[in-house]
């Protein structure tokens, strides 16, 4: 198909900061870097609070038009499609209605402030029949890519264990943030940064059945948790820690996670994007680690960009995955199982809720599962 025939699909954007900024970054590249690319992301309208702001990121990132109401872009007949990266007590209403409007949605994570919030926003979209995305986009880094595909063609055996940090540092300050607010995030590093290690979890190792944990807040007056450590039981059987703080100091942005299998194992870094480390049982006197750098033309998502080495950065994870959002859109795809659906969303709210109730309780707690 030449790049002249791709239809178009007009989008709306709630909220112009990090991830305005990042999502904007995402559209912008696909349409030249993934050519030709599924549907034309047309930016047509961006919505925030403060008007001459939101009117700025309009002229930077490119949108036809601004709006300082919401509704503006559930009501607009050019937008195809809402893209909902405002803070998280602002995923649900916005999210529902733009799908109720016939609009297909992304919703960044935590889908909602807790498993009962997720659930409706699931629930309602699903019976609308529009494409849905949880922006869990550490499933689309290359190295994340590979693994899950190593681990599908049975390379590692069974999986034993699962071990992942998500660890920052920049949470001992007093600045008036929403993620400090539990009304507006929820909670604190559980949802914000322990969400994304169990759906990395449930993604690379599968459904998560029961799990004991706890959180902590360091912080005097704060109303949301600082840190969570916890231990979870898999569905097939696999053991694994989740932990995730906003105050261990040093660590930016290390997101990092191992998975050990009777043969092999893998171990990945997010300061180290571009690498997967991959042990294989064999030769004893060759075993070891083996880094893989994963930027050859046969790697995942790897036909959109450089020569061998070239390495991409975690912006262009934002790239791929909506991407692939456009591509369900245009081809009538299934968003699952390689995209976070809002099923994934409310799955992992299921857990962090969990997590939360073994905290008070001091007990393990097994987890279920609504459906539809
Ligand atoms: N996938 C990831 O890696 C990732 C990373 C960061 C944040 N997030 C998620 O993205 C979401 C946004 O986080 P962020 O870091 O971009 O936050 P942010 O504070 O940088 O931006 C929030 C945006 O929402 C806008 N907003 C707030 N209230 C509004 C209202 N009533 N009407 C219209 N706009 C409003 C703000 O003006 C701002 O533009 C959160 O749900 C967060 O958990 C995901």
């Amino acid at each position: 198909m030449g790049a002249r025939d791709v239809n178009e699909i007009g989008v709306g954007m709630l909220g112009y900061a990090f991830m305005g900024k990042a999502h904007s970054n995402g559209f912008r590249k696909l349409e030249y870097m993934t050519w030709p690319p599924p549907l034309r992301p047309r930016l047509v309208a961006i919505a925030g609070r403060n008007e001459a702001a939101v009117s700025e990121a309009a002229t930077r990132y490119g949108f036809e038009r601004w709006t300082t109401d919401w509704h503006d872009l559930v009501s607009d007949p050019a937008i195809g499609l809402l893209d909902n990266l405002g803070p998280n007590a602002l995923h649900a209403e916005p999210t529902i209605a733009a799908a109720e409007a016939g609009k297909h949605v992304v919703c960044e994570k935590p889908l909602g402030r807790n498993a009962d919030e997720s659930y409706e926003i699931w629930r309602r979209v699903a019976a609308t029949g529009v494409k849905h995305l949880c922006a869990f986009n550490y499933r689309f880094v290359p190295a994340v890519r590979l693994a899950r595909e190593l681990i599908d063609a049975g390379e590692l055996g069974e999986i034993r264990h699962f071990r992942g940090r998500y660890l920052q540092d920049w949470g001992d300050s007093d600045a008036d943030v929403w993620r400090f607010d539990r009304g507006a995030a929820g909670s604190g590093a559980l949802g914000d940064l322990a969400a994304h290690v169990v759906d990395l979890a449930r993604y690379l190792v599968g459904d998560i059945d029961e799990v004991g944990g706890f959180v902590q807040t360091f912080i005097p007056n704060r109303e949301v948790d600082d840190a969570v450590e916890s231990t979870v039981v898999f569905a097939n059987g696999a053991v694994g820690t989740l932990e995730a703080t906003r105050l261990a100091l040093g660590r930016r942005n290390a997101f990092q996670w191992e998975i050990n299998g009777t043969n092999g194992s893998l171990a990945f870094d997010m300061e180290r994007l571009n690498e997967l480390q991959v042990f294989r049982s064999g030769d004893e006197r060759t075993r070891g680690f083996t880094t893989v750098l994963v930027s050859e033309a046969s790697h995942p998502f790897w036909e959109h960009w450089w020569p061998p080495g070239h390495i991409v950065g975690w912006g262009d994870t934002f790239v791929h995955e909506l991407h692939h959002f456009l591509a369900a859109i245009a081809d009538d795809t299934d968003v699952a199982p390689h995209g976070a659906t809002f099923e994934d969303g409310y799955r992992a709210a299921e857990v962090c809720d969990a997590i939360l109730r073994s905290s008070e309780s001091g007990r393990r707690e097994k987890i279920t599962y609504k459906g539809l």
